[in-house]
């Protein structure tokens, strides 16, 4: 399973690339506001640090707006993939944008009849959001797992589903099980997937003995060279 970032927050997406943790971004309207820069500015800079796709959203709800937008968005790099929401103007714009070959992110996806239409439409992402569904009570890994098991059925079909709106490691496990291809997760969920007390507990007890051998594996290696 591919691992994106949600967020537009430099910092963080710098140090969760360093650490080898992060095959793309996303980004929304609301995660550019709160990093306070210019959208197109902000991509660019994601652009440079991360080699995978960085999902950038139109704004714009009609389709011929929303097509000029996806457009400039590709522009700001090759690995750009133009985000536009389940609608149907957004259906359309996706058609368009895939038929131009730019990679196209369909967001927003509640039920499995959208995953359906976005695939048709030509998208190289679908998003069901997880989190937004479990907070209605309803099932939002049900929904990855339909989705999942409807594309597998079309072998013409090469949406990927990329569990998104994830609101803890759970939730990756459980779309990872359903065969998603990828999962963006915000970096303070990101960090909880490697953490764990017993690790740390662990570490601690092997390099206390350890330091009671009064060995150094550089110190030995020099010293047998
Ligand atoms: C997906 O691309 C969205 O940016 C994101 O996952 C939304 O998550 P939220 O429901 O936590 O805002």
């Amino acid at each position: 399973m591919k691992f994106f970032v949600d967020t537009a927050d430099l910092a963080e997406i710098r140090d969760m690339a360093g650490a080898g943790m992060v095959d793309g971004v996303t980004t929304n309207p609301s995660l550019i506001a709160k990093s306070g820069r210019p959208l197109l500015e902000a991509i660019a800079d994601i652009c440079a640090l991360v080699d995978g796709p960085v999902s950038a959203e139109v704004t714009a709800t009609d389709h011929d707006t929303m097509l000029a937008e996806g457009r400039r968005l590709a522009a700001i790099a090759p690995n750009v993939a133009v985000k536009v929401p389940l609608t149907v103007d957004g259906l359309r714009t996706c058609r368009a944008l895939a038929d131009e070959g730019r990679v196209v992110n369909v967001t927003l996806c509640f039920t499995p009849q959208q995953a359906l239409l976005a695939a048709r439409a030509g998208a190289g992402f679908i998003s069901p959001f997880v989190g937004r569904l479990d907070d209605l009570g309803l099932d939002g890994i049900g929904l990855v797992r339909d989705i999942c098991e409807i594309y597998r059925a079309y072998d013409g079909i090469r949406t990927e589903v990329l569990a998104a709106s994830v609101r803890g490691p759970l939730h990756i496990v459980e779309a990872a099980r359903c065969g998603a291809h990828a999962a963006t997760v915000p970096p303070q969920i990101l960090r909880q997937l490697y953490r764990h007390p017993l690790t740390d507990a662990g570490l601690e007890a092997f390099l206390a003995d350890w330091r009671k051998t009064g060995q150094s594996i550089l110190d030995l290696a020099d010293a047998a060279d």
